[in-house]
């Protein structure tokens, strides 16, 4: 692998699903592989889970890990071409991109969108410009329109708990139902999370791995591109009825771009809407907005896997940059 900014740059899905499990079970058995190597770790954007477990899946394999805020430690960067740098942006990212290549072996990006421009936004143009200049392996840590790092862990988190009901025999050969459901929010969020985590399922959805079904409220539908094969319903009550997995996430409009288009009243997760689940477990990416996106008695109970989810990054991180690693 020499880039991780999507599904399709999994050439097994399944097989990376196993192996971040093996790394969970034995974390440190491929020091000698990141000996002498460094992964630099660049965000331009806040976090907290990425930052800790990219870096924590790093140290594991043997690699040294340098982390730069670039928003609030670098220079102003110009990432627009063919312009006179004669405002406020000091460091060109040709320049900036092309140097951080030099001093690492792999190169982290973390680049959230605009919200104000679907094409440039939709065109990946700053993070593709880190692809280009700094000339070596990047992963994405979250991009404008992508999160794979933390979908990559979100599948994992269910096949984890998946195999290991307390019937795991009632479960042979049944795939469960993982629904998507949009949740209420005060601010306009990226698409991100949810492109990536519909785009992650419909890969499963064909594999056999599960079924997958997403739920919003009229005029939050995501681009087609993210969603072959999925079940989409404006009906929660229907997409909830017995689910295995309940992924709650809060999204602004695609179509009516970065806009959000209501209060969400009614749709957010609560003990009371599991009732209709199959004992469904509820995930959500972090951090999350207690009693606005998902219920308090949601998050303090049994019913949430959204710290096992978080805790299970580091194994989608340490296999993503195993796998590069073995083709440096
Ligand atoms: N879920 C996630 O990516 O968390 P951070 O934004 O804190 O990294």
């Amino acid at each position: 692998m020499k880039l991780f900014t999507s599904v399709h740059d999994v050439a097994n899905v399944p097989a990376i699903v196993k192996e971040a499990l093996d790394l969970k079970a034995n974390p440190f058995a491929h020091q000698e592989l990141g000996k002498n190597k460094t992964i630099g770790l660049i965000f331009l954007n806040p976090s907290l889970r990425t930052r800790l477990s990219t870096q924590k899946a790093a140290l594991n394999l043997g690699m040294n890990a340098i982390v730069m805020n670039i928003d609030k430690e670098g220079w102003a960067l110009e990432t627009r071409d063919g312009v006179v740098m004669n405002g406020t942006a000091v460091e060109h990212i040709r320049e900036a991109a092309g140097v951080m290549g030099e001093y690492c072996d792999i190169l982290g990006i973390r680049s959230f969108p605009s919200l104000t421009d679907k094409e440039e936004d939709y065109s990946e143009d700053i993070f593709n410009k880190f692809i280009k200049y700094s000339g070596i392996p990047v992963v994405s840590l979250e991009s404008a329109t992508r999160h794979p790092l933390q979908s990559l862990a979100d599948l994992i988190t269910i096949v984890e708990h998946w195999q290991a009901a307390p019937s795991p025999s009632e479960r042979a050969g049944v795939r469960p139902k993982v629904v998507l459901t949009w949740a209420p929010h005060v601010k306009a969020l990226p698409q991100a999370v949810p492109n990536s985590f519909a785009e992650w399922m419909c890969k499963a959805q064909q594999e056999g791995m599960i079924d997958f079904v997403i739920t919003h409220p009229e005029g939050y539908e995501l681009a087609e591109q993210f969603t072959p094969g999925a079940k989409i319903t404006y009906n929660q009550d229907e997409a909830l009825t017995g689910a295995d997995f309940i992924y709650v996430k809060n999204w602004s409009s695609y179509h009516d771009y970065g806009k959000v288009l209501s209060d969400g009243e009614g749709w957010m997760m609560t003990q009371e809407k599991l009732k209709i689940t199959n004992k469904g477990k509820v995930m959500h990416c972090l951090p999350v907005r207690r009693d606005l996106e998902l219920g308090s008695d949601i998050l303090d109970s049994e019913d949430s896997l959204v710290i096992k989810e978080a805790g299970n990054r580091v194994w989608a991180a340490q296999a993503v940059i195993k796998g590069i690693l073995e083709g440096l």
